[in-house]
C-alpha cells in the first residue's frame, strides 16, 4: 500500500491567491514524490481554487454533513464534495471533537455518509490527556463508533488518523512528542478493534496513519518504526518547504 500524507490546512491561508500560491508549491513538491500519495484538504471556500492547481495531488475536505441533501444551513453534503472535485474528506478532527461538539454518533454518521459516497473518509481518534492510561479505551471507543453500520467493503477506502490531541502542534506546549512506539501501540488497538468486527483481513485494507506536530525531523520514524502508513500533517503543510520535505522523506522510506 502506498503511503498518503494528507495536508490539513485548517482554517489557514487567509486569501484565495494564498491558497492558490500554497497549492501550487505544495503541487510541485508532490510531483516529485510520486511513491507517496499526497491529498490537500483546504477550507471549503477555496476547494474549486485548490482542485484547479492540483495535477499530482487529490483533494480534500475538512468536514462533510451526514445528509445527503435540505434545509441543513451552513452544512456541506458529500455529493456536492465529490462535485468539486474532493475525493477525500477528514471527519472528527478533534477541533471538531472540542468546538463545536461533535460526537461519536456524529462523526459515525459523517463517516458513513462520506464513504456510501465513495469518498475516502479520514476518521480521526486520540486521546486527549498524555497520561497513556486512557489511550486503549479511548482509541477503541472511538475507532468502533466511526465503524458503526460500515459494511466490509467500504473499508478500504477508510483511513484511520491516530491524532493524540496532546501531541498535536497547537495544543502542545510542554507535554512532548508521541513516540514511534506510542503510534505502534496505537495501531495495535485500531487494527484490533476493526479485527473484532470485521475480521483480521479487513482490518489490513484500513489504512492507519499518525497526526500531530508531524515534521520533517520525525516522519521517518513515524512511518518506519511507527508503522504508520501515512501521516496528517496540520502546521507544516502551511510551509511549502516544510512540507516538500516531509514528502521527500516519506518517499525515502
Ligand atoms: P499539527 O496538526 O500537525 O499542526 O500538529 C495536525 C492536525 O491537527 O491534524
Amino acid at each position: 500500500m502506498k503511503k498518503i500524507i494528507i495536508a490539513n490546512w485548517k482554517m489557514n491561508p487567509e486569501s484565495r491567491e494564498a491558497a492558490r500560491a500554497l497549492a501550487s508549491a505544495t503541487d510541485a513538491a508532490a510531483s516529485k514524490a510520486a511513491s507517496v500519495n499526497v491529498a490537500v484538504a483546504p477550507p471549503f471556500p477555496y476547494l474549486g481554487e485548490v482542485a484547479a492547481a492540483l495535477k499530482h495531488a487529490s483533494l480534500g475536505a475538512q468536514d462533510v454533513f451526514w445528509e445527503k441533501q435540505g434545509a441543513y444551513t451552513g452544512e456541506v453534503s458529500a455529493r456536492q464534495l465529490k462535485d468539486a472535485g474532493a475525493s477525500h474528506v477528514i471527519v472528527g478532527h478533534s477541533e471538531r471533537r472540542m468546538y463545536l461538539g461533535e460526537t461519536d454518533e456524529m462523526i459515525g454518521r459523517k463517516t458513513r455518509a462520506a464513504l456510501e459516497e465513495g469518498m475516502t473518509a479520514v476518521v480521526c481518534v486520540g486521546e486527549r490527556e498524555r497520561d497513556g492510561a486512557q489511550t486503549p479505551s479511548v482509541v477503541a471507543s472511538q475507532t468502533r463508533a466511526a465503524l458503526a453500520g460500515l459494511k466490509r467493503s467500504m473499508l478500504k477506502r477508510l483511513i484511520i488518523a491516530y491524532e493524540p490531541v496532546w501531541a498535536i502542534s497547537t495544543s502542545r506546549n510542554t507535554r512532548g512528542a508521541c513516540s514511534p512506539d506510542d503510534m505502534f501501540r496505537a495501531r495495535l488497538i485500531i487494527e484490533k478493534t476493526i479485527a473484532g468486527l470485521f475480521g483480521d483481513q479487513a482490518s489490513r485494507s484500513v489504512r492507519i496513519i499518525y497526526g500531530g506536530s508531524v515534521d520533517k525531523d520525525n516522519i521517518a520514524a513515524a512511518l518506519a518504526d511507527g508503522r504508520m502508513d501515512g501521516a496528517l500533517v496540520g502546521g507544516a503543510s502551511l510551509d511549502p518547504d516544510a512540507f516538500a520535505e516531509i514528502l521527500r522523506r516519506a518517499a525515502a522510506v
